[in-house]
C-alpha cells in the first residue's frame, strides 16, 4: 500500500506565541519563518514537520501521510474514491503552504482531516534544535506517532487497515479497545482507541538519546502544571517517555528507545496496556479502569537501541550469562 510514514501534523490554534515557546524551548524543535497567521517548526532536514495554523478550526488537526510519488498519490486517491470516500485534489498554493509537491485531502470515519502528500521539501540549512538535544528520530519512521480516540472503532480500523493499508502491531479488546497500527518499522504511526468522542490524545516525538528525555522532564519541573505523567516505559512499543500538556487540548509524548516491528510478525493481543513502570498520571488522565494500573515490577524487556547510541560493555558476567540462558 502507498502510505509510508506520518509526515506532518497541523494543529488548529490561535495561541501562536504560546505554541512557539512550547515547541522550541520545551520540545526542542526549530522555528521557521512563515506567514503571520501560522507558526511552523522543523524536526530534521525537512522544511517543516509541525505547524500551528489559525486557519485550521481550533481544536482540530490535520494529519499528513506520506506516499512515495505522484503516481502513488493518484493510486491512493482512486482507491479511496472507489470506496466512496470524497477526495479533494488540493491546489498548488496549499501544497506550497505544506512544503510538499502535491497533496490530496479526505476525512477518516471519525471526521479527522487527513492529507496524503508526496515530495516533501528539504531545507537549505541543516536542522538546528532550539534546545540542546541530540535530534529527533524521524527519517523512514516519520515524525512520530499519534493516538486518536474514536467513537466507532470498527469503522476506523477498517478505514486505516483495509483502505489505507496500515498493519496491526498489537491490540487489546478488554478492558479497553485499542489498535496500534504501523506503516513502517515504527511500532505504531497511529493508535486508535475506542472512546465516546473523537479526539487527538497525543503526538509522540522520539529523541536519539535517553538523556534528551530526562533533561526535558527536568525542564518541566519549572512548570509542573504541564506534566501529565511521570517518566515510564510502555509495554508494547517499549518507549521510555513522559507526557506533557501543550497550549492546545492535545498532549506531546517525549520518548526514546521505541522498538521496531516488521510485517512478518503477526499482531499480538495484549491483556493490559499498563506500563512496565512509571507513567503515573497517564492512565488516570484517560479514565482507564483501575485494572490498567501498572503491576509493579512484573514485566521488563531489554532496551531498544540503534547503532551509535550505545557502548557495549567489555566485561562478562557469569551471573548475567546464566540469567539470559534461563529466560
Ligand atoms: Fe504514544
Amino acid at each position: 500500500m502507498e502510505i509510508q510514514a506520518f509526515g506532518y501534523l497541523g494543529v488548529g490554534s490561535s495561541d501562536l506565541d504560546d505554541w512557539a515557546a512550547f515547541a522550541t524551548s520545551t520540545v526542542g524543535m526549530q522555528p521557521v519563518d512563515r506567514a503571520s497567521s501560522m507558526r511552523a517548526f522543523r524536526m530534521d532536514d525537512r522544511k517543516q514537520r509541525l505547524f500551528i495554523d489559525r486557519a485550521i478550526e481550533p481544536g482540530t488537526q490535520v494529519f499528513g501521510w506520506e506516499v512515495a510519488n505522484a503516481a502513488a498519490l493518484d493510486q491512493l486517491a482512486a482507491r479511496l474514491e472507489a470506496a466512496g470516500v470524497a477526495v479533494k485534489r488540493e491546489p498548488a498554493n496549499l501544497a506550497d503552504q505544506r512544503c510538499v509537491a502535491g497533496l490530496i485531502s479526505f476525512a477518516d470515519p471519525a471526521g479527522n482531516r487527513l492529507e496524503a502528500f508526496h515530495g516533501a521539501q528539504i531545507a537549505d540549512a541543516p536542522f538546528k534544535p532550539s534546545r540542546d538535544i541530540s535530534g529527533f528520530r524521524t527519517g523512514p519512521q516519520g515524525m512520530g506517532h499519534t493516538l486518536l480516540t474514536v467513537p466507532d472503532i470498527d469503522a476506523a480500523l477498517a478505514f486505516y487497515k483495509d483502505l489505507l493499508g496500515f498493519r496491526i502491531s498489537d491490540f487489546i479488546v478488554a478492558p479497553l479497545k485499542a489498535y496500534f497500527l504501523h506503516v513502517n518499522p515504527r511500532h505504531h504511526s497511529v493508535a486508535l482507541v475506542a472512546a465516546p468522542v473523537r479526539s487527538m490524545h497525543h503526538l509522540l516525538v522520539e529523541y536519539y538519546l535517553l538523556d534528551d528525555v530526562g533533561q526535558g522532564f527536568d525542564l518541566l519541573q519549572n512548570a509542573p502544571e504541564k506534566i501529565v505523567s511521570t517518566i515510564g516505559r510502555h509495554s508494547n512499543d517499549l518507549m521510555t517517555s513522559y507526557y506533557m500538556r501543550t497550549p492546545s487540548e492535545i498532549y506531546v509524548e517525549c520518548g526514546w528507545g521505541g522498538k521496531d516491528v516488521d510485517d512478518a510478525t503477526p499482531p499480538a493481543e495484549m491483556a493490559s496496556v499498563a506500563s512496565f513502570w512509571g507513567h503515573k498520571g497517564l492512565f488516570e488522565d484517560i479514565g482507564a479502569p483501575p485494572s490498567a494500573a501498572p503491576e509493579v515490577g512484573s514485566r521488563r524487556a531489554p532496551v531498544q537501541v540503534i547503532e551509535g547510541n550505545y557502548n557495549r560493555m567489555a566485561g562478562v558476567c557469569q551471573w548475567w550469562d546464566e540469567a539470559r540462558r534461563n529466560r
